[in-house]
């Protein structure tokens, strides 16, 4: 078992070396495995910060270094907002402006992008934004758009898949009247929960590994432990017996996840732009890296409940395919709910969320075309190879969108503000998850059919493999040559090696 994660070829922590010599002297740590199995942990709720000018000023957001125990008992040097790993679940609101000083402590520097948000590229954090150690960036963000469920992350040039891994990356909520006043679970911590969602690999003395070479770039990287809000799963919540709200993000650099439900359906209220027209009842719900999902699980009348995940690749794998053809579950129970004494929220499932019109594809203009490349433009690797250890030199291994890398002096697509377009995405391999700021946009067709109920709401997530993934886009602000937006590959190794491209809006 010691030998499990043999292949690690290199840790983010650099300056542990000495201490896995030493650490050779004590007894064997506990095998990962068998912590993570056994032992259940209560589930993290992340520090809520006030984000709607509170009186003290300016909301406040620290980059920071941090030591982080993950429930191994071992601590690991990571990266935090105002905490030693992730950030706080900030709360804004609809018409008051997000005025924000994000303060670098770190010994590097850090782009803080607002995923999610529909705002000029000035104030989008891209990788144009960098912050230096010891400055502060601080932008008076105007939030214009619906209630829904965002998030903040790292979009560092070239490192931004390891500064994620690391934790710089956060939740932003964002609050309106309609949500304030609709019929459901909306205590933070009591019956309206964050989830976020990674993997990681952790060695035997259970410190976080990322390791970097052909494989992990060319898949993302990819671990076999599943970390709920910085904590080893499964974890437990009791919970009011009543309705409860799971506002979930999948945060992992580069895996699908798929979650279910132990017993039951899980009921979709809200997808990455907001709430969907109606609630979607499903019994599994696939979520990308980068994708938001609300649901509500119905607590009324059990003791216990579990969500489950299991990693997508399981389901295409031997071991996965003969598992559900003997109908054997493969997926683990990741966060179990506990009915407790209080009586909670005890009304139906809402039918009814929000009006919305269905995409109409004629309203468009322009249609543009994306190729995902694995491989074909290489030519700028060269400077990210300094910081990825050669991988993105590597010839076989330079990725960009038809044909091209992302270069940080090149604008690739020039849009015209307040024009409807057809963005259409596919991929020479594998699937990827592509993303586009400044806007929420509604999916025509995924990998060629019509997506999932659950996706037909407002999205800024798809995903494109074999086939035509067709998105009905609009951007409402203004983005400019020197702060441009970005369209690209949310597997973050695939973005930080040229999986990218910028757009003006004007
Ligand atoms: Cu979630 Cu361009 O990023
Ligand atoms: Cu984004
Ligand atoms: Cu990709």
């Amino acid at each position: 078992m010691s030998v499990r994660n043999s292949k690690i070829s290199a840790n983010v922590d650099t300056g542990r070396r000495t201490l896995i010599k030493s650490a050779a002297l004590l007894p064997l740590a506990t095998p990962l495995h068998s912590l993570a199995q056994t032992a259940t942990r209560p589930l993290p709720i992340p520090p809520m910060l006030d984000g709607t000018n509170p009186e003290s000023g300016r909301t406040k957001l620290r980059l920071q270094d941090g030591r982080h125990d993950f429930g191994t008992g071992f601590k690991n040097r990571t990266k935090g907002i105002n905490q030693s790993y992730l950030g706080p679940v900030v709360r804004v609101r609809k018409d008051t402006p997000f005025t924000v000083d994000v303060a670098n402590d770190l010994n590097e520097s850090m782009a803080c992008h607002w995923h999610g948000l529909h705002i000029e590229g000035q104030y989008d954090g891209g990788p144009h934004q960098e912050i230096a150690p010891g400055t502060v960036w601080s932008p008076d963000v105007p939030i214009a758009q619906r209630a829904g469920m965002s998030w903040f992350h790292s979009h560092t040039h070239g490192v931004t898949a390891r500064q994620v891994y690391q934790g710089l990356a956060g939740v932003m909520l964002i609050d309106d009247d309609d949500s304030l006043a609709a019929d459901l679970p909306n205590t933070y911590g009591v019956d309206d929960f964050v989830i976020v969602l990674q993997d990681k690999l952790f060695d035997t003395m259970g410190q976080m590994a990322y390791p970097i070479n052909a494989d992990t770039v060319e898949m993302g990287f990819q671990g076999d432990t599943l970390v709920i809000n910085g904590v080893i799963a499964p974890v437990e919540q009791v919970v009011p017996k009543g309705l409860v709200r799971l506002r979930l993000l999948n945060s992992c650099n580069a895996r699908f996840l798929n979650l279910t439900l132990s017993d039951g359906l899980l009921n979709v209220i809200a997808s990455d732009g907001g709430f969907l027209e109606k609630t979607v009842q499903t019994d599994s719900l696939l979520m990308s890296p980068g994708e938001r999902y609300e649901v509500l699980v119905d607590m009324r009348s059990v003791s216990s409940l579990s969500l489950e995940a299991s990693f997508d690749e399981d389901e295409i794998s031997f071991s996965g395919l003969f598992n559900r053809l003997l109908g054997r579950k493969t997926a683990s129970a990741v966060l179990t709910l506990k009915a407790g004494a209080d009586k909670g929220m005890d009304a139906s499932i809402p039918q009814l969320l929000a009006s919305m019109e269905a995409p109409d594809r004629n309203t468009a203009k322009v249609t543009r075309s994306f190729n995902l490349n694995m491989e074909g433009g290489n030519d700028n690797q060269l400077a990210l190879a300094v910081s990825w250890g050669n991988v993105c030199a590597n010839p076989e291994m330079g990725m960009g969108i038809n044909g091209l890398p992302m270069k940080m002096d090149e604008i690739n697509e020039e849009c015209i503000l307040g024009q409807t377009e057809i963005w259409r995405v596919n991929s020479d391999a594998d699937r990827h998850p592509f993303h586009i700021h400044g806007c929420s946009f509604r999916i025509l067709s995924q990998q060629g059919v019509e997506p999932p109920d659950y996706a037909k709401g407002w999205k800024d997530m798809v995903y494109a493999q074999d086939g035509w993934s067709e998105v009905l886009i609009r951007f409402d602000y203004k983005a400019t040559k020197q702060y441009p937006y970005m369209y690209h590959c949310h597997i973050l190794e695939h973005e930080d090696c040229g999986m990218m491209g910028q757009f003006t809006v004007s």
